[in-house]
């Protein structure tokens, strides 16, 4: 259910991030996660990277879908204290990367926030809201459930450290992986329609590198994503895979497949660009010989995560790998 609290009420104003927020932001999203993840026992910072480098989650975000997020602003001393994005595409909004000030947890901004979002939903005639929420995160947990978000498919949040070993291992279907082109974005849409009930092809399409750009030169998309395809004999797709290296985020997904034996390939790929560094992946607990394979791989257990919907959701026909960025559920 959505609070009916009136503006007034709030403490806080709500408006969308412009550029000019963006180094306050930045800040503010390294220090909630970093404090939460430090107050949690995770051990470390959560963001090993330079609080300015978060910046890549509102840059990405705002090339997609400009201006979709909604940030809350104290009213009294004009300081940014809670934001989250929001992405609406053909069937589904996705909701995430939410953050609060550390000052401020507590207080009813980050229900406002959600608020806003699923009224975005409801305005817009969208049937579902998806997001990607920590399970061990009992803060966000109850927020999203306390709004009415249903936990659907659990994941397992893996890190692998990406080694020579790793690559010269080879897994069935491999040669099956090629970069994807934008001539695959119909084909990758189709795909997700199929086993997840969405599509996104705003996502596939930023991801993939244009002709003639030089992976190393390339500006757009902002030279740290990158997506493959599993083409199979008939040269149809039977997966894909999106992946983003970058000092805030190394990461595996979104990846979509028909069975776990192409996910499979997908992911041993798509670990070629991760050599001599780590990279997180978010696979279905379900999807048990995709874990098997992870575990050989050595591959860490490093959180769980809940995949919570917010009205329609029909059970995933294959294989759904999320990710935090870009995060379209
Ligand atoms: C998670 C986070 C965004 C929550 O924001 P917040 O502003 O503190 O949340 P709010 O005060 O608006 O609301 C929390 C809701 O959960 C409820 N809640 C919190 N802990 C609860 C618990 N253990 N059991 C039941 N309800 C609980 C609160 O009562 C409130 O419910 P209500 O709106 O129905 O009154 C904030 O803690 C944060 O930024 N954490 C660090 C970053 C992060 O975790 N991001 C999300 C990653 S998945």
């Amino acid at each position: 259910m959505i609070k009916k609290q009136s503006a007034h009420k709030q403490p806080f104003l709500l408006r969308p991030l412009g550029k000019a927020d963006v180094p306050e932001y930045s800040e503010m999203l390294y220090a909630s996660f970093n404090a939460w993840y430090w107050r949690h026992g995770w051990g470390k910072d959560y963001f090993g990277c330079k609080p300015r480098e978060t910046s890549i989650f509102y840059n990405i975000y705002n090339d997609l879908t400009p201006g979709r997020n909604v940030a809350a602003f104290d009213k009294v001393t004009g300081r940014l204290i809670g934001a989250c994005f929001y992405h609406p595409r053909e069937y589904h909004v996705s909701l995430g990367i939410m953050s609060v000030h550390t000052d401020y947890c507590g207080r009813g901004v980050g229900r406002a926030l959600v608020d806003y979002i699923l009224r975005f939903t409801l305005e817009n005639n969208y049937k579902a809201c998806r997001l990607v929420g920590s399970a061990m995160n009992m803060n966000s947990f109850s927020l999203y459930n306390r709004s009415g978000f249903v936990p659907r498919v659990t994941y397992h949040d893996m890190v692998i450290n990406v080694s020579d070993h790793h690559l010269k291992t080879h897994v069935q279907g491999e040669d099956h992986v090629r970069d994807a082109a934008i001539t695959d974005v119909a084909g990758m849409g189709d795909l997700e329609m199929e086993v997840s009930g969405i599509k996104r092809e705003i996502d596939y399409r930023y991801a993939i590198v244009r002709p003639g750009e030089s992976a190393n030169e390339r500006k757009y998309p902002r030279n740290v994503l990158h997506a493959s395809v599993y083409e199979n004999d008939q040269r149809g797709i039977d997966g894909f895979m999106i992946s983003v290296r970058h000092p805030a985020l190394n990461m595996l997904g979104p990846c979509v497949a028909r069975s776990e034996e192409t996910a499979i390939a997908l992911i041993r790929k798509e670990l070629e660009r991760f050599k001599g560094t780590w990279v997180l992946l978010v696979a279905p607990m379900e999807k048990r010989i995709m874990v098997e394979q992870l575990y050989k791989w050595e591959a860490v257990n490093v959180e769980t995560h809940l995949k919570q919907v917010w009205g329609e959701f029909q059970c995933f026909k294959g294989v759904n790998m999320p990710s935090f960025l870009p995060e379209t559920g």
